[in-house]
């Protein structure tokens, strides 16, 4: 007989509590815990039989790969969306998750692969009229749309089609199972639809896209639980006041982590962006102090971009130091040692720091940049013309060299620039680029190269 047990769980992490309380005891979240009736059966207990081992040394088959038809997408995923796997979008809502898969789905069945696509959020009619407006109608039989939300329907209707590549799920929240009694977004809904629906579509040999919203702390809502269940997870990312939207790979079981790919919100939808420095660069002054451009590295390509820093009296007693898209605690550490053993004056001052075009840098490498921003604020010169910069800096002022200095030249002299201001290269080496190599190995030689 089955029983039925309350329980109380948490809704930020998925902590179980047998009585209900204010706070959770896992997580300190407040109010988040919901009651939630759990079935519990009493199954017979079997005595188990051997598992046969294999060694690690066996030879295994590439992982095959389909394409979504979207390069940057292929890019994030390490390849191509792999059969059987099971992928979650986050992303706050608005920024485009939608309009992704949409896109993914029409250039999919171009190719001939089919692709279903299932809305809780948005009617049959709205999807049809979106893919119309953004002109993806033709080639595309082999999608199939479903306005459903009841996930056991779901994996039902699955089974029926052997042409199946893809199965899009839009959004997570919104999808129920029925026996499962608390309501849709809630921690045991979300995991027990997802475990159907990765249950059925591996069966299928079919990959499975999950949308998840993300909330105002920036997990994916509620279910942290989600993401140890998939096998990919990937932020769509981005300013919703710029048009750049940034795909970005948390967790890959099939692939690299660190992998970008950039887009463009424009009328027509999302437009992929093969040279992604050219539009990070594109309202770049050389003229202005504070001002300055890094070369950096998202994962295999390289990035420049513009990282703007302004110095200013303070009239507060703590100055202010406000930061987007760099580490604060980065920048804190940075103006502390650029005052004790550079002698730039900046306490009493406040600092702020922007990375152009609503792109997150995670680098260490951007300190040197982000350091000759605040030196070039500071003493009101602009920072030399057509200059890339990067490197770290250490508590004792510092300069570290950092990974991949020939591909950041690289994409530098690509795009016009004529000098660099780096560490010193592990041997000295012949140039293999065109830029001026100008080497800094401390913050002084930095205040001295810009001329302070
Ligand atoms: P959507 O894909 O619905 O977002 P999500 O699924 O992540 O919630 O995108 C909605 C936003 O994108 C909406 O605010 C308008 C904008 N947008 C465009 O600017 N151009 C377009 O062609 C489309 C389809 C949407
Ligand atoms: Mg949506």
């Amino acid at each position: 007989m089955a029983k039925a047990r309350a329980t109380y769980v948490c809704q930020q992490c998925g902590g179980v509590h047998p009585k209900w309380s204010g706070q959770c005891d896992h997580c300190g979240a407040w109010n988040s815990l919901t009651e939630e009736v759990q079935e519990k059966t009493p199954g017979p207990r079997n005595k188990g039989r051997e598992i046969p081992m294999e060694g690690l040394k066996g030879s295994s088959k590439p992982l095959p790969r389909i394409s979504t038809g979207i390069p940057e997408f292929d890019r994030v995923l390490g390849g191509g969306l792999v059969p059987g796997s099971a992928t979650l979008i986050g992303g706050d809502p608005g920024i485009g998750k939608s309009t992704l898969l949409l896109q993914a789905a029409c250039r999919m069945a171009g190719t001939g692969a089919g692709v279903a696509y299932f809305s809780g959020e948005e009617s049959t009619d709205q999807i049809r009229m979106r893919a119309e407006r953004l002109g993806l109608l033709n080639n595309t039989e082999s999608v199939g749309l479903a306005a459903a939300t009841d996930a056991a329907n779901i994996a039902a209707s699955l089974s029926a089609d052997p042409g199946l590549r893809m199965v899009i799920i839009d959004s997570i929240q919104t999808m129920y199972l029925p026996g499962v009694e608390s309501g849709p977004g809630t921690v045991s809904q979300v995991r027990a639809s997802t475990h159907e629906l990765i249950r059925s579509t591996k069966k299928l040999g079919c990959a499975l896209l999950i949308v998840g919203h993300v909330t105002k702390e920036g997990a994916i809502a509620g279910p942290k639980v989600l993401e140890h269940m998939v096998d990919t997870v990937l932020q769509f990312e981005g300013d919703r006041s710029h048009h750049f939207r940034i795909l970005r790979g948390i967790k890959n079981r099939f692939g690299p982590t660190d992998e970008i790919g950039v887009f463009e919100m424009t009328g027509n939808g999302l437009s992929e962006v093969a040279n992604p420095s050219e539009l990070f660069l594109a309202d770049w002054r050389e003229d202005v102090s504070g001002a300055v451009v890094f070369a950096g590295i998202e994962g295999t390509r390289p990035l420049l971009v513009e990282i703007q820093a302004l110095v200013a009296p303070s009239s507060m007693a703590h100055p202010r130091r406000n930061v987007v898209g760099w580490d604060s605690g980065r920048l804190s550490m940075l103006a502390a040692v650029l005052e004790a053993r550079a002698g730039l004056p900046l306490s009493g001052r406040d600092i702020f720091l922007n990375v152009a075009g609503g792109v997150k840098i995670t680098e260490p490498a951007a300190d040197l940049a982000v350091a000759a921003a605040l030196i070039s604020s500071v003493t009101g010169r602009p920072c030399p013309a057509n200059t890339v910069i990067f490197g770290e800096v250490g508590l004792a002022a510092e300069v570290r060299r950092v990974a991949h200095p020939e591909q950041r030249l690289k994409e530098a002299a690509k795009l016009g620039f004529e000098q660099a201001i780096l560490p010193p290269a592990k041997k000295a080496g012949k140039n293999r680029d065109s830029l001026r190599h100008n080497t800094v190995t401390t913050l002084t030689d930095l205040i001295e190269t810009l001329g302070g």
